[in-house]
This record gives structure tokens, C-alpha cells and sequence, in this order.
């Protein structure tokens, strides 16, 4: 099984990074929705929603929203908010779900990269470039691969909820590897997060081969512009052009 199918459709997945709230949705999206200003009756793809935090903001204020993840697991849960104007569903990002279906899709904390391929990269943009319509808006939302590099914590220790997890990071070719352990349930459990170090320029040359263009680069959650060597994100905006 691949890493990314076992790990974010477990539980403890979402125990570690129980931090990665509603609170932190909440301050991004009021922030992208005040730059970007969309239309109330715009569409829009919340493409690898986990549990769905951003997409149930959104449909809160008032935007219709279809969130889509690989997660059985997510998507049950994120199905208890759903509602006429707010769908989920099970679906691979490398496909398109709907065709020229979208005003704008989201990709958000770091929700890319897990491939380890550039064909699977380039598949995932051309699916995205697809779902769009003319003039929309992909956000996607990824780590900064310098920072990460330059500031790596190679051993950490957590304890969240009662588990003990020891979380070990490296750089591996071009990818960082988190090696998450702990015991549970009576037993060792060992898990890994494995993401490309993709940085601005291999982004902007998958866009390039689509009809995406990189409009602007945001480096945080509060929309400061984006710097290599500080910044915390890198939150790329693209639009398909005609
Ligand atoms: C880091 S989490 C982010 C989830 C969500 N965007 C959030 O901010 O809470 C990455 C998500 O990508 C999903 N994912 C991984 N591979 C996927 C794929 N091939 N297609 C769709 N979703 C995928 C995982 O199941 C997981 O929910």
C-alpha cells in the first residue's frame, strides 16, 4: 500500500496533527476569500479535504463546495456536515472528477508531492487544469521546500492524547521522510510521510505545461508575500487561461 493511502486514512494521522485545526482553517480562508473575492453561486473543489475543515468554512459562508479526498475514512466524516450545497465524495486527485466544473480549487497543507513521480506531478496539474473553467483560480497550498531543508528537526517527541509518538525526519533525494512511531492499541506502529521538496520554479514548469499561469505567491497563512529563505508556506496562485 502506498504511504499516503495507509497513513492519512488512519486515525492517528489525524491525532498528530490535531493542532492543524478549525482555528487555522478559519484565519487562511478568510484571508484567500478576501483576496481572491469570489461570487456566492462559484463552485469550488476542496481537492484532498481530509476531514473536510476548509469546505465546511466555506459552505458556512455561504459558497458551494464539493471536497474530495482519497480517505474512506475522511470522507465519512466530513459527510456528517454535507448538505445541498456542500457534497463529498472518495476520489484520486491524479483524476478529474468533473470537467470544467469549477470556479476554483483548493489544494491545501500540503496536499502534493506524495508521488514520487514526475508523470504522477504532471497528472495531477493536467486534472486540475481540466476541472477548472476558463479564468478560475487553483490555491495551492505547500510547504516551503528551502525552509524545510534549512530547518530541519530531525528528532521530535509529542505527546498527544495519551500517545507517546517519536517522529524522526531526513532528507531523502529530493523528498523529506517523517518516520512516525508509537505504541498503540498493544502494539509498535510505524507509519511515514514522504513529500517531494518541490519548490517555486518546478511548480511554475508544471503549470507551463498546462494552461495554468502562476499569478501570485504568498508565503503565509497571512498572505505576506512569499520569500525562499523565510517564509513558512508557499501558496501558489494559478489561473487557467483561454
Ligand atoms: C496533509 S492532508 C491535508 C488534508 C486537508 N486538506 C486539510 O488541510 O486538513 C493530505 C490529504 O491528502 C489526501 N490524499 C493523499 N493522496 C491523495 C490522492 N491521491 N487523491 C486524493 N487525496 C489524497 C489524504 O488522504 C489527506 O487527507
Amino acid at each position: 500500500m502506498d504511504w499516503f493511502s495507509d497513513w492519512f486514512d488512519s486515525k492517528y494521522y489525524h491525532i498528530l496533527y490535531t493542532d492543524r485545526d478549525n482555528a487555522e482553517a478559519e484565519h487562511f480562508i478568510s484571508n484567500i476569500l478576501g483576496f481572491l473575492k469570489p461570487e456566492k453561486d462559484q463552485h469550488i473543489l476542496d481537492l484532498a479535504c481530509g476531514k473536510g475543515r476548509h469546505s465546511k468554512l466555506l459552505n458556512d459562508l455561504g459558497y458551494r463546495v464539493t471536497g474530495v479526498d482519497l480517505s474512506e475514512n475522511s470522507i465519512m466524516q466530513a459527510n456528517q456536515f454535507s448538505n445541498d450545497r456542500l457534497i463529498f465524495d472518495t476520489h484520486d486527485m491524479r483524476d478529474v472528477y468533473a470537467e470544467n466544473e469549477f470556479d476554483f480549487v483548493f489544494n491545501l497543507f500540503t496536499s502534493f508531492g506524495y508521488f514520487n513521480s514526475s508523470q504522477e506531478n504532471r497528472r495531477v496539474v493536467c486534472a486540475i487544469e481540466k476541472q477548472l473553467k476558463n479564468n478560475g483560480i487553483l490555491v495551492l497550498d505547500y510547504m516551503n521546500a528551502e525552509k524545510v531543508i534549512s530547518n530541519l528537526i530531525e528528532e521530535e517527541k509529542k505527546t498527544i492524547n495519551g500517545i507517546d509518538f517519536r517522529i524522526q525526519r531526513e532528507i531523502v533525494g529530493n523528498n523529506v521522510v517523517k518516520t512516525i512511531e508509537f505504541q498503540a492499541e498493544g502494539k509498535q506502529q510505524n507509519f511515514q510521510e514522504k513529500v517531494e521538496l518541490l519548490g517555486k520554479t518546478d511548480f511554475i514548469n508544471l503549470l507551463n505545461a498546462t494552461s495554468l499561469r502562476l499569478i501570485h505567491t504568498f508565503g503565509s497563512y497571512d498572505l505576506q508575500e512569499f520569500d525562499p529563505s523565510t517564509s513558512d508556506r508557499m501558496i501558489l496562485l494559478a489561473k487557467k487561461e483561454q
